[in-house]
């Protein structure tokens, strides 16, 4: 079975490698996909994020990562795709992960969406929180794979966070 794994990954984090490790063993290929979304700013680039994401799966051997712009739909069916993966955390991810799962089965209903419940120590972990610990000089050592750190303590020393939206 092919899956797609999509999302911001504004960073990537310790949430979605754990997602992309334990999906990565269910499947055959496992591709991860970044949007590109102008309209919503981000703290790293789209070729950043993808760049990141490559580096850190880079030993996984089904796994590839890739970009998409426009509806997720339209990129299963142009990768010819029909599985959608997508980790959830606690309850409050519900609402907005059954809206998007509806909303792709309802332009495409041959897409399917698994959901992945992600691990107890990630419970609470989002790229928005890393980001704001980043940026206000916090630790989050056990958030971020070590790349990732690297990256986030480069852009906030070069201010690139004034870029990006924390919410
Ligand atoms: O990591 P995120 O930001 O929660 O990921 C959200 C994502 C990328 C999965 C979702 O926004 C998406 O698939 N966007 C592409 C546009 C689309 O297909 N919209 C219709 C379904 S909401």
């Amino acid at each position: 079975m092919r899956v797609v794994y999509p999302g911001s990954f504004d960073p990537p984090t310790n949430g979605h490698l754990d997602i992309i490790l334990r999906s990565s063993k269910l499947v055959d290929k496992l591709v991860v996909a970044v949007l590109k979304n102008p309209s919503k700013k981000s703290m790293f680039s789209v070729d950043e994020r993808v760049d990141m994401l490559k580096e850190l799966t880079k030993d996984i051997h089904n796994v590839s990562v890739t970009s998409f712009s426009g509806l997720l739909v339209d990129f299963c069916r142009e990768i010819e795709c029909k599985t959608v993966i997508r980790g959830l955390r606690a309850v409050t991810d519900f609402e907005y992960e059954f809206q998007i799962a509806l909303t792709n089965k309802t332009m495409d209903e041959e897409i399917e969406t698994l959901f992945m419940p992600t691990n107890t120590q990630n419970l609470w972990l989002s790229s928005s929180v890393v980001k704001e610990i980043a940026i206000f000089g916090g630790s989050y050592d056990k958030m971020v794979p070590d790349i990732v750190k690297q990256k986030l303590e480069k852009k906030v020393y070069e201010g690139g966070f004034k870029d990006a939206r924390i919410h």
